[in-house]
Formats: C-alpha cells, sequence, structure tokens
C-alpha cells in the first residue's frame, strides 16, 4: 500500500481501491454463497429471506459496514503521510482497542495475566516492524504530513476495534453465514463506499474516470485488500478478534524468519527479543489458572 501511495508516476485514487476491494469481496463472497446452497433456486431463496425479508437484520450490518469504509480510507491517508514503520507500528495500537471493545460490548473477561500478555505482544510486534523497517524515500512533490497520518491511523485503530467485535458479535449472535453476512456488509459498504468516491473525488474522476492510475499493482493491492477482508472474516468466525492480533503478530515475526533464507534478512538482536516477546505472549494469554470457578470455566468456553 505505501509503495503504491508513494512511487512516482499517475497516482489512483484511493477512494476508488477501496470500492473496488469492496466489489471483489461482494462477487466471491456470492459466489461462495452460491456453492454453499448447491444451485441457483435456493441461492436466490436465501438471498431473498436474509436480506429483503429481513430489513432490520441488514440494517444492523449497516454499521461496520460504514465503520470499515471509513477505516479503509483513513488507513490510505495514513500510509500516504508516514513512513511504513510509524504507519506499521501505530497500526498495532488495535491490539488493544480490540480489547477494549471486546470488554466493553461482548462483556468479555480478561484477566490481568491477559491484560499483561496483550501489553507483551504490543511490545513484541512493534519491536520486530521496526527492526524489519528499512529508512524509505518519496519521490520531490509528495507531500507528508505526520500529525494527519498518525491521527489517521489512530482513528484507523479505534474503528478496528469497534468494527471487528460489533462484526463478531453480529456473527455469533445468529445461524446466519459468515459469506452471507459479507454479502450483507459489502451490499452496504459499496454505496458508502461510492458515496465518500464521488464526494471526495468527484471532480477528478469526472475528469480523469475512475480507473486513472491503475496498474497491474494497483490491481494487486485491491486483490489484496479484498482477500485480507474475507481471512479476517474466517478467523472472527472460527476463532476472535483477540486471537486474530495474536495471530497475525506471529505472522509478522514467521515472515521475517522466512526473509533469513529468501532475502538474506539478518537476525538482530531487537528482532529477537521481539519475536520472544510475541511468542511468551501467546503462551501467557492462554495460561489457565488452576482455578475451577465458574467465571474460569466462562474463559476457557470462550476461548475455545
Ligand atoms: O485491520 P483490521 O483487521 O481491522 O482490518 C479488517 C479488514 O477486514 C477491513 O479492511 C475490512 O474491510 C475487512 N473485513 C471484511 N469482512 C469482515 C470483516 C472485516 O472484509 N467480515
Amino acid at each position: 500500500m505505501r509503495y503504491a501511495r508513494t512511487r512516482a508516476g499517475d497516482m489512483f485514487l484511493s477512494s476508488t481501491a477501496v470500492v473496488m476491494a469492496e466489489a471483489v469481496k461482494l462477487a466471491t463472497c456470492l459466489i461462495l454463497v452460491y456453492v454453499e446452497e448447491g444451485n441457483f433456486r435456493k441461492f436466490l431463496r436465501t438471498l431473498n429471506l436474509t436480506i429483503i425479508k429481513q430489513p432490520l437484520d441488514t440494517l444492523k450490518v449497516c454499521v461496520p459496514s460504514l465503520v470499515y469504509i471509513i477505516q479503509n480510507n483513513l488507513l490510505y491517508i495514513s500510509a500516504s503521510h508516514l513512513d511504513a514503520a510509524t504507519y506499521q507500528v501505530t497500526y498495532q495500537m488495535k491490539i488493544l482497542t480490540t480489547a477494549f471493545f471486546a470488554v466493553l460490548i461482548l462483556r468479555k473477561t480478561l484477566l490481568a495475566i491477559q491484560w499483561s500478555a496483550l501489553m507483551l505482544l504490543l511490545t513484541g510486534v512493534i519491536l520486530v516492524q521496526l527492526d524489519q523497517s528499512k529508512p524509505s524515500s518519496v519521490p520531490s512533490g509528495t507531500e507528508q504530513n505526520h500529525l494527519i497520518g498518525v491521527s489517521a491511523a489512530l482513528s484507523a485503530c479505534f474503528l478496528s476495534g469497534f468494527a471487528g467485535i460489533y462484526f463478531e458479535k453480529i456473527l455469533k449472535g445468529s445461524d446466519i453465514s459468515v459469506w452471507m453476512r459479507n454479502v450483507q456488509l459489502s451490499l452496504l459498504s459499496l454505496p458508502f463506499g461510492l458515496f465518500t468516491c464521488f464526494l471526495y473525488d468527484g471532480t477528478i474522476i469526472f475528469k480523469q474516470g475512475f480507473f486513472f492510475g491503475y496498474d497491474w499493482v494497483v490491481y494487486y493491492l485491491v486483490v489484496l485488500q479484498a482477500g485480507g477482508g474475507l481471512v479476517v472474516a474466517m478467523v472472527v468466525k472460527h476463532a476472535d478478534n483477540i486471537l486474530k492480533g495474536f495471530a497475525t503478530s506471529l505472522a509478522i515475526v514467521i515472515s521475517c524468519i522466512a526473509s533469513i533464507y529468501l532475502f538474506a534478512f539478518h537476525l538482530s538482536l531487537q528482532f529477537a527479543t521481539g519475536a520472544t516477546l510475541v511468542i511468551c505472549s501467546i503462551f501467557m494469554y492462554s495460561h489457565q489458572p488452576r482455578t475451577n470457578d465458574v467465571s474460569d470455566k466462562h474463559l476457557l468456553i470462550n476461548k475455545v
């Protein structure tokens, strides 16, 4: 994202890339719902029953879809104004905002050891990311405002925590499939996204066209964003948003270790410390104190 936003040449409109990612997600989820249903008649019946016949339920999905559109636009703003390290590190704060909303909205109980594990995870992933990022330069003429970048990333953290937990609540509170939920999400995100597009970039779109500046890098970015979103949906369905924080942090560590072999990445003390903290935090978070009172059973069930 950072590369696509800071290279020289014709610059694409990020608001159009957000809409395109929603369109790719919608198409993919419609195919997945079709596969789940088995034939076209059942597919249409399910769409009708879930989306048209339950307008209130569809309206509930409005909240995260609106929030995700704002969040995804903020991430582009942040990536345009901050260097890759500051952008990634600031966005890791979502680990804490997610836990905060899990307690507030899902009434999840987190033990002191689990809060400590989350702090350890945050420290670990920040150390790892600061170590792997290299100083990057931007082409002359690209204006960067640090304050705008950090504010956008921090706001995105809050929105990420809130939308993730809200989606988890509606997903687990009904028996509607995750792909169907995502169809609802994208159906609403698309008009919201288009509205944002034309509100901010309408004149440029009419002058230069919707796909101005698109090349394979931008198409790749769109597919990557859409794919990432669908994986998030799966993780929330089979695990939860807090575990997602652990999974993505571990993925960062693993990808760095893979780069030792693939790209001759040098293992530093800072990286080793960060990676150790991430791994320790995972064990700490899943540690079960040996008591058998009701709240601990509740926690265990939550985790399973
Ligand atoms: O960084 P974070 O984990 O909050 O990013 C979540 C991303 O996943 C957003 O881009 C959002 O659009 C996407 N998402 C999705 N479907 C879901 C949940 C999230 O496409 N059910």
